[in-house]
């Protein structure tokens, strides 16, 4: 499955699942820009993938920033074929310790962030002849877990963006789908699960509650944005796919 000539776009594409689809990306030979608030780890995939990476300093959550990146990226490329809407922030408090602060930084980097860059993307997506947007959602927005209460609720909102964006910009020939990760082992998931200082014990609790036995990895999420991107996918739209070694299906 190849991205030759595609240009995509990928929020926090300096680490974990955007890294990877970025690096897959690239070799399957698109181009990409990494879109982050990580300038050095941005600077450094930039530099490995280069020519093929742009580097883009953004906060998602801030409009202006956004506006602007986009307009880089219209400069540079001059279309956009692919959004991958994929930076968040994570929050592990249970009702009782989110504060209002808590439930709006996650709110706005989550919901609104993804809002943000699709409305900026839109008229360079519409310039593409295969235009695709792909939100990353989680097993977290379709079952419940304790002490993760705002950002689950992000997380069944982006399902929801999905689906009600597709229908939106179906017209246009624009597909919008989501992928919804399990436990995937990145920076963000080795921290929170090392917050009770046994992140092995933690590992094998979550292993032993997935079907296919095993955490997944940043490039199995990777392969299925690359699908939900690619031509291969052109008659897909407003779905979300689990990639969960199974844990939904029980
Ligand atoms: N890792 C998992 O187990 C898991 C499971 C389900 C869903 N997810 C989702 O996958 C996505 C990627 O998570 P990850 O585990 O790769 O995390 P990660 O922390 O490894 O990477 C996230 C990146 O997003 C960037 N970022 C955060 N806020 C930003 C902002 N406001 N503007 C721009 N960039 C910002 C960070 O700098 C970081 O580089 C997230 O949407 C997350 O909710 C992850």
């Amino acid at each position: 499955m190849r991205l030759e000539n595609y240009v995509a776009l990928i929020t926090g594409g300096a680490s974990g699942i955007g890294e990877a689809t970025a690096r897959l990306f690239v070799e399957r030979g698109a181009k990409v820009v990494i879109a982050d608030l990580d300038e050095e780890r941005g600077r450094k995939i930039e530099s490995e993938l280069a020519p093929n990476a742009v580097f883009c300093k953004v906060d998602v959550s801030k409009s202006e920033q956004v506006e602007k990146m986009f307009r880089m990226t219209e400069e540079k490329f001059g279309v956009l074929d692919v959004l991958f809407n994929n930076a968040a922030y994570s929050l592990s408090k249970t009702l009782w310790d989110t504060t209002e602060e808590d439930w709006d930084q996650v709110m706005t980097v989550n919901l609104k962030g993804y809002f943000l860059c699709a409305k900026y993307a839109l008229p360079l997506l519409k310039k593409s002849s295969h235009g695709a947007i792909v939100c990353t959602g989680s097993e977290l927005g379709i079952v419940g877990c304790v002490e993760s209460l705002a950002y689950n609720t992000s997380k069944g909102g982006i399902i929801q963006f999905a689906k009600s964006l597709a229908l939106e910009l179906a017209p246009f020939g624009i597909r919008v789908n989501a992928v919804c990760p399990s436990g995937t082992e990145t920076p963000a998931f080795v921290k929170d699960m090392s917050r009770s200082g046994d992140y092995e014990g933690e590992c094998a609790r979550l292993i032993a509650s997935y079907p296919l036995h095993r955490l997944g990895q940043p490039i199995d999420i990777a392969k299925a944005v690359a699908f939900l991107a690619s031509e291969e996918a052109s008659f897909i739209t407003g779905t979300h796919l689990m990639v969960d070694g199974g844990y939904t299906a029980q």
